[in-house]
């Protein structure tokens, strides 16, 4: 049964679903649902992401993950819990770079990707890497970092909208046949809830998203985590830019199918992404009602300059490189911090029984400019995208404008 069917099964025997239910389908439905027909992500997929486009983008990430060892006293294991990790590359760039690092920290490292699909794994390179098969974080007792990219803008989110003054849902039904948008009543006392929590009222005629799952994510998170952090990284804003009535009347849910991006989440059910903005206040909200201390909240572009991936794009020119592997690679490192794209992403820090110590990431640090200055710079291999090979669409002229 096609995730279609299913949509059409529940909304005839039920009347109408919310979007949130219809999400959940369209993307996770075992049979034929978006995620567990395809590999989404990377030049043949729907889009890409950080880890596609340079293996700095986990060399970094393994730099802060180094200084977090560090801080908590070299705990042994050290656990980076990745949620979504989906085929593994984030994994690898950050298993591959850590061997280098000072002190044995590969050694105390232990990496678990966890994804609620079965992807075709990209091979770890390590011994110490799990891969588990489940939905959410089904841990305890851990000790080091709860990692994800692009995972919480996966998650199901209803759709409501204000209505001659009242808060309405989005809900989907048929109509003469055809798959449609209705509104109707609340599901669920959370929406209005979360809302109020956030002191914001919608404007008349506003659509906007609301991710519910994000307190179970931050509850799962925080049974999970024993003493640590959790590092979050995707595309999103604070509450107030989100649900702004001027600059984003019609929220922010989008759908992706072969690198386009259109707003028509009722066709191709199952074929195509469908992903919001995450609202990080709520995020960083649920998290500490649950024991997690927001320790930051910077963007992509803060956060990897703060890491000092500029020495990166420096120490290019002391490798030895075709000057196509030289464009390459700069145009990666460039693709990560880009003003606009990649770099406006957010990452959100959270600790737990870890006090709030100064991140490399959220502020430069004479020390970790010192370590990255006696790094390598990796290099893009053959998982990841090249900007002037044309290996994802729109590189070519990306790269003719860098
Ligand atoms: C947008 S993809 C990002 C993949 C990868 N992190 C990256 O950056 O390329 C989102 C991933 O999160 C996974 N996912 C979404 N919700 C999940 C959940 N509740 N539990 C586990 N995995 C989930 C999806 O299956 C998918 O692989």
């Amino acid at each position: 049964m096609s995730a279609e069917t299913e949509v059409r099964r529940r909304v005839q025997k039920r009347g109408k679903i919310t979007f949130a239910e219809f999400m959940e389908v369209a993307l996770y439905w075992p049979q034929g649902g978006y995620y567990t027909d395809r590999e989404p992500v990377g030049a043949n997929g729907d889009y890409y992401t950080s880890p596609e486009v340079h293996p700095a983008f986990g060399a970094l990430l393994a730099v802060q993950f180094y200084q977090m060892w560090r801080l908590m006293g070299r705990p042994s294991p050290f656990t980076v819990l990745e949620l979504g990790a989906g085929h593994g590359l984030l994994c690898r760039d950050i298993s591959a770079y850590a061997t280098g690092l000072p002190q044995g920290f590969a050694e105390s490292l232990h990496y678990i990707c966890v994804d609620r699909r079965p992807a075709n794994p990209v091979e770890s390179g390590t011994p110490r890497t799990s891969r588990v098969l489940a939905d959410g974080a089904p841990f305890r007792g851990l000790q080091g970092c709860v990692l994800s990219n692009e995972y919480l803008d996966a998650f199901p989110v209803h759709q409501v909208v204000m209505s001659g003054g009242c808060l309405k849902e989005v809900y989907v039904g048929l109509e003469g046949g055809e798959l449609v948008e209705l509104t109707g009543e609340p599901s669920d006392s959370g929406l209005a809830g979360r809302l109020d929590e956030l002191g914001i009222t919608l404007a008349e005629g506003q659509t906007a998203e609301i991710n519910l799952a994000l307190d179970r994510w931050s509850h799962g998170i925080a049974a999970a985590l024993e003493r640590g952090f959790v590092l979050t990284i995707d595309y999103g804003r604070t509450a107030k830019d989100l649900y702004d009535p001027e600059r984003r009347p019609r929220g922010t849910l989008v759908t992706y199918h072969q690198h386009v991006q259109t707003d028509s989440p009722l066709t191709r059910i199952g074929r195509q992404d469908i992903t919001a903005q995450v609202d990080f206040t709520s995020a960083a909200g649920t998290g500490e009602k649950v024991g997690l201390d927001t320790l930051g909240l910077v963007t992509q572009r803060d956060f990897l300059s703060n890491l000092n991936v500029d020495r990166f794009q420096r120490h290019l020119r002391d490798r030895s490189l075709s000057q196509r592997q030289m464009q390459s690679n700069r145009a990666g490192i460039l693709d990560l911090v880009r003003p606009g794209g990649l770099g406006d992403f957010k990452v959100l820090i959270q600790g737990k029984k870890v006090g709030s110590p100064a991140l490399w990431g959220l502020e430069q640090s004479p020390d970790a400019t010192a370590l990255v200055e006696s790094l390598p710079v990796p290099l893009l291999a053959d998982r990841h995208l090249s900007l002037p090979d044309g290996r994802y669409p729109g590189g070519e002229a990306e790269f003719e404008a860098l």
